[in-house]
């Protein structure tokens, strides 16, 4: 079971003065795929980056890409970032607004040829998006408010994960794919696993001053049970 779960680095700590090297570091450890985190100083207060590094991230790894959009207005941005080789869309349910503009994302999104993700914040409940699961392959719930890296995981949102884990089985979405997002450190993330998530997104366990990104990530290796 912990051998289908995914580990995707967000590089928002990562060192972008050495960001090749980084990047082949952590494919070399033995990652899944490259979580790129877009902020626009309105939907969250930071601004973080944008095409150009989602471009750079492509040149250097064979690895899937999906883009977080933490920005108002997503429809405004897909396009380009389909352009510069994202796989994987993830925009927010709260910045789409309704279930009518998510739909119309998702839509989008594919034609761009990209597989689309909804993301929800802390506050945002099961109920609110259900209806568009059987549209998607992938949840992406926030443990955390975005907009920073190196918070903690609030572990009262995990009961939210077996929540969505439950209702994709309810409907048969056998692959589904649920991704944590905020707060995975070694010591939490078999919690994360056990309440049903399969994609792990890790920030700061990754990308830190304590450790190096391969032996970070053959720490998360060790506490998902597996031999590195
Ligand atoms: C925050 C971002 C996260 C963040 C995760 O808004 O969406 O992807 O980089 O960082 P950590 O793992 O440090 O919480
Ligand atoms: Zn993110």
């Amino acid at each position: 079971m912990k051998h289908s779960v995914r580990i995707a680095p967000s590089i928002l700590t990562a060192d972008f003065g050495q960001l090749t090297g980084q990047i082949h570091a952590v494919e070399a450890a033995g990652v899944d795929l490259m979580h790129l985190d877009v902020m626009d100083a309105h939907f969250v207060p930071p601004l973080s980056f944008g095409t150009e590094v989602v471009a750079a991230v492509r040149a250097a790894s064979s690895l899937p890409i999906e883009v977080h959009l933490m920005v108002e207005r997503p429809s405004e941005h897909i396009k380009s970032f389909a352009q510069v080789g994202a796989d994987t869309q993830i925009f927010h349910y709260e910045a789409a607004g309704d279930m009518k503009t998510s739909e119309m994302l998702i839509t989008q999104i594919r034609e761009l040829g990209c597989e689309p993700a909804l993301a929800v914040n802390p506050e945002t409940d099961l109920e609110t998006f259900e209806g568009l699961l059987p549209q998607l392959t992938q949840i992406t719930v926030m443990t955390i408010q975005p907009g920073w890296g190196g918070q903690n995981l609030r572990e009262d949102l995990l009961e939210k994960v077996s929540a969505v884990r439950a209702a994709a089985n309810a409907l048969n979405l056998n692959d589904f794919t649920i991704e944590i997002d905020g707060g995975v450190k070694a010591h939490n993330i078999s919690r994360c696993v056990d309440a049903g998530a399969n994609l792990i997104v890790a920030g700061s366990a990754v990308f830190n001053d304590q450790q190096t990104p391969a032996e970070a990530v053959a720490e998360l290796h060790v506490a998902l049970g597996r031999s590195t």
